[in-house]
């Protein structure tokens, strides 16, 4: 017999010991040292709930999978349901109906991106996409853009911005070249010898919170179309509705030939992936009955998947979530904005829908700035660290500095997120950046043991 909930119940505390031996340890030791380290039992909506009874408002989301929050009923019932009639999930060699209904959603979503690939995570369909657009083009080069964040898989990890990322994991995939991201010149530069296969690029970037002018869209859009280098846009962490639109390059009425989606699209269930594309380019690749499995992936179009993704969409297009995204962000950030005229602290407040970056800067104030200084000396990027702890320890609201050595804090709420939600989070914010300003203990006792282990990881 098993029982999960009695398995749980009998290790309950083991977590910890269990990670440490057999799973990411230095994990732990960061978990420990920022004082996120809880057991949670169990996450409803926006909030999560752990062993001691306290509730956690999540804007962090699961790195944005749970767009409609947790345990959203609609997915859960539609999953029960595929369990029970016991579905024939994976006979692989078949054509089921599932993964044909939620391609054909999936491509209405879209400007002729007839054809999908199913995968099972971002990086899988970042890989599939650069393998498509070298041999539908029949060249070898990719460009990608600087703070790029693509995945950790060896193809995908060479598209990344940040050398932190891929010192040592070298030879990666050979071929790539970065340009900054947001100017059109130097990536004119770069593909206008004809032999650039694709151009990878988020529309809005994942770590930072980089937004790019509209123009430069339509700027690369054309480029591309001139030197026949695919545009790929990689929309694992902005499709499906987080920026307030159903794709965020649909604020900037561009059409890609290919975009990448994953996280949101199974409501968190299930890993799940997809590379939309042009026709043409699905049809170079599997151009032959002998090359039908020349591509392919043994849980790509499992069933669970499937259904899970087809409940989400429905639930996205039943609420509509995506207009509710773009006044619930748009209030959110304002009311951000407005805490900057009390707080220099914050600069630029950024993003669209909810995805947002609120950007750190050195404040005037005489003590706050040495603090500060002190600080960013210990490490740079550490100060949002700052905020970031204080906000979980002391409010229990989690959220994220958005990557390596920059003073940005990122926000990713679940997509149903509200009033409730967004006045829990700016009450959290506030009051962190009151005790930073009073020189509080909380604050920067939390920094001083940061920066002691900080060194003692050095
Ligand atoms: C834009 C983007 N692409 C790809 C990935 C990789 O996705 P995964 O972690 O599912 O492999 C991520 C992950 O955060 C992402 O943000």
């Amino acid at each position: 017999m098993f029982e999960i909930k009695e398995l749980l119940d009998s290790r309950s505390g083991d977590a910890e010991s269990l990670h440490l031996s057999h799973l990411n340890h230095q994990l732990v030791k960061v978990l420990r040292t920022l004082g996120f380290d809880r057991d949670y039992i169990s996450g409803k909506g926006a909030w999560l709930f752990d062993s001691e009874g306290n509730r956690y408002l999540d804007f962090l989301a699961g790195f944005g999978v749970y767009a409609l929050g947790r345990s959203h009923p609609v997915i859960a019932k539609a999953l029960h349901e595929a369990i029970d009639m016991e579905l024939p999930s994976l006979v692989q060699m078949e054509r089921s109906l599932l993964p044909g209904l939620l391609a054909e959603q999936l491509s209405l979503k879209t400007d002729g991106l007839e054809k999908v690939f199913f995968t099972n995570s971002g990086a899988e369909s970042i890989e599939t996409a650069i393998k498509f657009a070298r041999f539908a083009t029949k060249r070898k080069k990719v460009v990608a853009a600087s703070h790029a964040f693509h995945g950790l898989t060896t193809g995908a990890l060479a598209l990344n911005g940040s050398d932190e990322f891929k010192k040592k994991f070298d030879p990666l995939i050979e071929g790539v070249s970065f340009v900054e991201f947001g100017e059109v010149d130097p990536l004119e530069k770069l593909i206008s010898q004809g032999d650039v296969a694709a151009f990878v690029v988020e529309p809005i970037q994942g770590k930072g919170v980089y937004v790019a002018k509209p123009q430069y869209w339509s700027a690369v859009s054309e480029i591309c179309k001139k030197y026949g280098t695919l545009l790929v846009i990689d929309e694992v962490q902005t499709g499906l509705n987080r920026t307030g639109k159903f794709f965020a390059y649909n604020h900037y009425g561009i059409s890609p030939d290919i975009v990448t989606v994953a996280k949101a699209l199974s409501g968190g269930f299930m890993p799940i992936g997809a590379v939309l594309m042009r026709p043409e380019i699905h049809r170079k690749v599997f151009s032959s009955m002998e090359r039908a499995m020349v591509h392919s992936s043994t849980f790509g179009s499992n069933l669970y998947s499937m259904v899970a993704g087809l409940a989400t969409l429905k639930v996205m297009e039943d609420e509509s979530i995506s207009q509710h995204v773009l006044e619930m962000g748009r209030n959110l950030m304002e009311r951000i904005r407005e805490l900057s005229m009390t707080y220099d602290l914050i600069g630029e407040v950024r993003g669209e829908g909810f995805m947002i970056g609120i950007e750190l800067v050195e404040p005037t104030g005489f003590s706050l700035k040495a603090r500060w200084k002190i600080i960013e000396k210990a490490r740079k990027g550490l100060f949002a660290q700052l905020i970031v702890g204080p906000l979980f320890t002391k409010h229990r609201v989690l959220t994220q500095v958005a990557g390596d050595h920059v003073n940005i804090i990122k926000l990713l709420p679940p997509l149903i997120s509200g009033e409730e939600e967004i006045d829990y989070f700016m009450q959290a914010l506030e009051d962190v950046l009151r005790e930073a300003y009073s020189g509080s203990g909380l604050i920067f006792d939390f920094g001083k043991n940061l920066i002691k282990a900080t060194v003692k990881s050095r």
